[in-house]
Formats: structure tokens, sequence, C-alpha cells
């Protein structure tokens, strides 16, 4: 190895392991260690210290000391005991805490070294789930319990230029952000929404809607093809009303389910057209939610005794009202014969 090679790949080497060194994400509410090693030796001292001056945690004469340590870490932190003679001053710390973001100083000394480690934690809680919702023309896009402040961002296709800022609101609830923003659609265009932290991102896809012609026997309607295994299927009718939640068929609905297949695609039975209307699917996995919407109508074409039925009730009906006419008109008619009759008598 040439020596321009072995200092580029120093350099890059340090700046990797700097880097990697230096930021720590850990989860709100969970369990995070902060990484600190040592070369062993005797009469280990360990201070950990959130900067400029938060002692976290201390420990010499083999064991804690945790009397100046700052109340905000109380009964959050220690140390792996078992492993310290071998070199390790890692820190668990529990229940991570927005407070808790910023610079830590690991300070280690032995009786022939001392070393002190600086490592940065940010706090974060991903996007879970992203939520898409049509009320009329308005689609809204939101996800909750976001940390640190997300972002939102809408593409459409065919591309649109209608995506303006002000339709994004960003609350605050605790140390954790809601976000949510609303969009107006227009027929033919599949939109996507897009929620992301410096973390991670999550999407939500609303497909052009479909037309479908169903019979009333039996009607199946497609989900969404994903990729992944989806962890998470609702359908629901004309928008609002649900018919399966993640498995259960509302009551309502037993009548006319008759399943739900693994990639989420819904088959009805027993169908009139109280049924015709919007079926939306929203389907969930690990990259974000796909909702599809499908607009079913149920073919009357079935000539069954019903409707024979009702040509016969016709028929009936008609041979009524003329039998009745008649009657009407005999009357009439034996009325005029008496009334003259009598004239001719006075
Ligand atoms: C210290 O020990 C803990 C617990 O076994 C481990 O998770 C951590 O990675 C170790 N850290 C170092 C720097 O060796
Ligand atoms: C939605 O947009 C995101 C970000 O641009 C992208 O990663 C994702 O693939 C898109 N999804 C669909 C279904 O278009
Ligand atoms: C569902 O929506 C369709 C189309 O908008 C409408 O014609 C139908 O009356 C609705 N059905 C119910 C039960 O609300």
């Amino acid at each position: 190895m040439s020596m321009e090679c072995f200092v580029f790949f120093g350099i890059l080497t340090f700046l990797l392991t700097t880097n990697r060194a230096d930021a720590l994400d850990c989860l709100l509410g969970e369990s995070c260690v902060l990484p600190c090693s040592f070369q062993p030796g005797a009469e280990v001292i360990v201070h950990w210290i959130q900067l400029a001056d938060s002692p976290a945690h201390s420990y010499y004469h083999d064991q804690d000391q945790l009397g100046h340590q700052n109340p905000r870490f109380s009964g959050r932190t220690s140390l792996f005991k078992n492993q310290i003679s071998g070199g390790n001053a890692s820190l668990l710390l529990s229940g991570v805490k927005v407070e808790d973001e910023g610079r830590y100083k690991c300070y280690t000394s032995t009786v022939d070294h001392n070393k002190e480690t600086i490592i940065h934690l940010n706090a974060y809680a991903p996007v879970r789930k992203v939520e898409l919702q049509q009320d009329g023309k308005r689609i809204t896009c939101s996800s909750e319990g976001v940390y640190p402040k997300p972002a939102i961002s809408w593409s459409t296709d065919p591309p649109s230029n209608q995506n303006l800022p002000e339709n994004i609101k960003v609350q605050q609830i605790g140390q954790l952000y809601n976000i949510l923003s609303y969009f107006t659609s227009v027929p033919d265009v599949e939109y996507n929404c897009t929620v992301s932290t410096g973390i991670n991102k999550m999407a939500a896809t609303l497909f052009k809607q479909t037309s479908l012609s169903g019979s009333s026997a039996e009607t199946t309607m497609r989900c969404t093809s994903s990729k992944s295994t989806p962890t998470g299927i609702i359908w629901r009718f004309n928008h609002s009303q649900i018919i399966v939640s993640d498995g259960s068929v509302m009551e309502e609905w037993r009548q006319q389910v008759k399943s739900v297949s693994t990639s989420g695609d819904l088959t009805l039975k027993d169908l009139s057209t109280d049924h015709d209307g919007i079926y939306t699917c929203e389907l969930r996995n690990a990259e974000g939610t796909y909702v599809t919407n499908t607009f079913l109508r149920i073919e009357h074409s079935q000539v069954s005794g019903l409707t024979g039925g009702g040509i016969a009730g016709i028929v009936v009906a008609v041979l009524a009202v003329l039998v009745a006419v008649l009657v009407v008109l005999l009357i009439t008619r034996k009325k005029q014969t008496k009334e003259t009759s009598s004239s001719q008598v006075i």
C-alpha cells in the first residue's frame, strides 16, 4: 500500500470512527447504552457528565458514587459492574427524555491511564404511522407522536404545483409533535404524502379511484399489491363506515363479508343496490400506508322469480283497472236508462 493510500485510509477510518462514536440516537422512553471503553487497570474511576456540568454517574472505590448526581438522572443510570474490570465503562440510561439530549463526557482513569470520550446523544421518536383520510374533496395526511419536529411533503402523479406550505399544521403535545397537512383532490391523480424526521420517513399513497360493476351474488375488490407483508388492513364504505378492521368484521357487514385474503382483497356476497358506493382499502406495512378507492355498482342483470312476479303483478293491475272501468261504465249506463224512464213516467 502506498503512503498516500495509507494516509487516506487512516483519515477515512478516523472520520468514520469519530463520527460513529460521536452521535448516538436514543429512542424516547426506552433504555440506551452510551458506549465508553478504557484500558483496564487498577483503581478505576469513572465519571459520566452531561456537558457542561451535569453529573450523571460516578464510580470509584469499587462502587457507584451518586452523591453529586443531578436529580434529573436519579434512578435512571447504571454501569455494567461485572464488565468494568474489563475496560467497559458504558452507561445504561433508562427512560430516555428530551432533556437527556446533548453532549456527554465519559472520563475514565486507572493508575496507568486516563481518557476522555465525548458522545452526542440525540433523542427521537420515529414516524410510526402516516394516516391519509378523505373527506369530500379534501385529503388529509397526518402523523402523531414524532420527535424531533417532522417535515411533510406531497407529490402527485401526474405532477402538480399545488403544494402550499400554509396547508401544514404542526402541534406539540408534551415534547412530541403531531403534523397534519391537507390537499384538495382532483380525479385521476395519485397522491403521495411523506412524513420525515432525521431518523426515518414513512409515506402514505392514495391511488386513483377505479370503478367496478359487481355481481350481487359475489364480488371481489382488490386492495394494494404490496411488496412487504401488511401489518394492518382496514376496509371502509363511503369513507366513513368501517367494514373490516384488522381481521374483525363489523356487525352490520357480517351478512355481506365472505372473506378477506391475506393480501387484503375483500369478497362480498348477497349484495343489493344499497351497497353501491365507494369501498376504501387502507393497507399498512413497514414502508407506509396505501389507500385504494373502488367505486362499486351492483349489476341488476338477474332475471329471477322476483322480476317474473313483477311482470305478473303489472298484468294483474292493468286487468283490475280495466274491469273497474267496465263496471263503472255499466253502472252509469243503467242509472241513465232508469232516469230517462222515470222522466218519461212524469
Ligand atoms: C459494555 O457492556 C454492555 C453490556 O454487556 C454492552 O452492551 C456494551 O456494548 C459494552 N460496551 C463496550 C464499550 O464494550
Ligand atoms: C412516495 O414518495 C416517497 C418519497 O418521495 C417515495 O419514497 C415513495 O416510493 C413514494 N411512494 C409511492 C407509492 O409512490
Ligand atoms: C354511498 O355513496 C354513493 C355514492 O356517493 C351514494 O350513491 C350512496 O347513496 C351512498 N350509500 C350510503 C348507504 O350512504
